[in-house]
């Protein structure tokens, strides 16, 4: 793999101090990423709507210092210093430092918040790690003028991915593929790609209110998660399933075959809680609120014609995938049936976006 494009490898200017600021969203993946190997390599394709208001916000301030062998930073969340999240940052400057020496000299101060409530039980890692990536990117762009504004977001997705896989697809929008895969041109293991064809205009601007059924601590992380594909007797199977999924759905994007795009959607999410419940240790993350919300969904879309379907990430919460014609009497279906199910009768609304803002 060509990772010796994202050295170092021009003299770097000396620059005493910088501070950058980005907001980088999360993301929903129509075909899910579960299992990987060595070093942050997903065991298949992926793609992913880019969201728009789940986002996160960070500013890095860099001041010059002595080098030193490790990433020196201060980390606070909210307004506030966290040092229980600090290992996960610490791991992910050990993991870049190789492709952006530069980080040893500078002490950097990290200031972070989430547009979502952090107990939410959306996945901060996306937008969180995407963030500081483009942050590292701005510095070593005022370091070295020659780095253009494409290899910015490709190293930036680059290193993103080293910190959390499906961070890779957080830098750009509104669909990315992260995933070598013969019938995406330019697609990568190393970083996430922009969907590269022209996609129909049904999926423009297309919505996903994510309904807040359980707000608290995952039982099992995604680490472990991806971890127990390592030995799942359905692993293979899963894998090669996945890769023809993301042929099915390059075309169903393209030519906007709306029964096509319910049905592989709601499948991909099924199949990701399948692999759950068929690892040793076995897990379950829906909670009976999840199916309950599924089941009405099924049912509303019967009644009303509708394109309404719902994926799932890792974890209870429910994405409500569509069509922003749809938007009105969909909301209406929400408040009156499935917020109920929600803890707090909570939920976000959100629509595809077009990734990193700098602000
Ligand atoms: C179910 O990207 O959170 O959301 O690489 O270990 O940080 P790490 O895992 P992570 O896994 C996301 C899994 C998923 C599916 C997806 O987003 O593709």
């Amino acid at each position: 793999m060509n990772t010796d494009q994202f050295l170092v490898k021009s003299a770097l200017k000396h620059l005493e101090k910088a501070s950058f600021t980005w907001q980088t969203p999360s993301n929903i993946a129509l075909v899910k990423y579960w299992g990987k190997s060595n070093p942050q390599i997903a065991k298949n394709a992926s793609i992913s709507f880019t969201l728009n208001n789940c986002h996160t916000i960070t500013t890095i301030d860099f001041v010059k210092k002595e080098i030193s062998d490790e990433a020196e930073f201060n980390l606070f969340f909210e307004g506030k210093e966290k040092e229980e999240f600090k290992p996960k940052i610490a791991e992910f400057f050990r993991r870049v430092q190789e492709y952006c020496p530069y980080i040893l000299e500078y002490k950097m101060i990290i200031n972070s918040e989430n547009s979502f409530p952090h107990s939410s039980g959306i996945a901060s890692s996306a937008s969180g790690l995407s963030a500081i990536a483009m942050c590292l990117m701005s510095l070593e762009k005022e370091l070295n003028a020659d780095v253009s504004a494409e290899f910015v977001n490709k190293k930036a997705s680059f290193l993103a991915r080293l910190g959390s896989g499906s961070a890779s697809r957080s830098i750009e929008g509104p669909i990315v593929v992260w995933g070598k895969h013969p019938k995406i041109e330019g697609s990568s293991n190393l970083f996430g790609v922009k969907f590269p064809y022209k996609v129909h205009p049904f999926f423009e601007n297309y919505q996903d209110v994510i309904l807040l059924v359980d707000k608290g601590e995952k039982q099992v992380s995604s680490t472990i998660g991806h971890n127990l594909m390592m030995n799942h007797p359905y692993a293979e199977g899963r894998f090669s399933q996945a890769n023809q999924n993301l042929t099915k759905m390059s075309k169903i994007l393209q030519e906007g075959n709306r029964e096509e795009f319910i049905n592989l959607v709601e499948s991909e999410a099924l199949t990701l809680h399948a692999m759950m419940l068929t690892s040793n240790p076995y897990f379950i993350l829906m909670k009976p609120n999840t199916l309950e919300i599924i089941n009405k969904i099924w049912e509303y879309r019967q009644e009303n014609e509708s394109n309404i379907c719902f994926t799932l990430d890792a974890g209870a919460n429910v994405h409500v995938l569509f069509p922003e014609n749809e938007k009105e009497n969909v909301l209406q279906f929400i408040d009156n049936q499935l917020s109920s199910f929600c803890d707090k009768n909570q939920y976000i609304m959100d629509s595809i976006g077009l990734g990193a803002k700098n602000i």
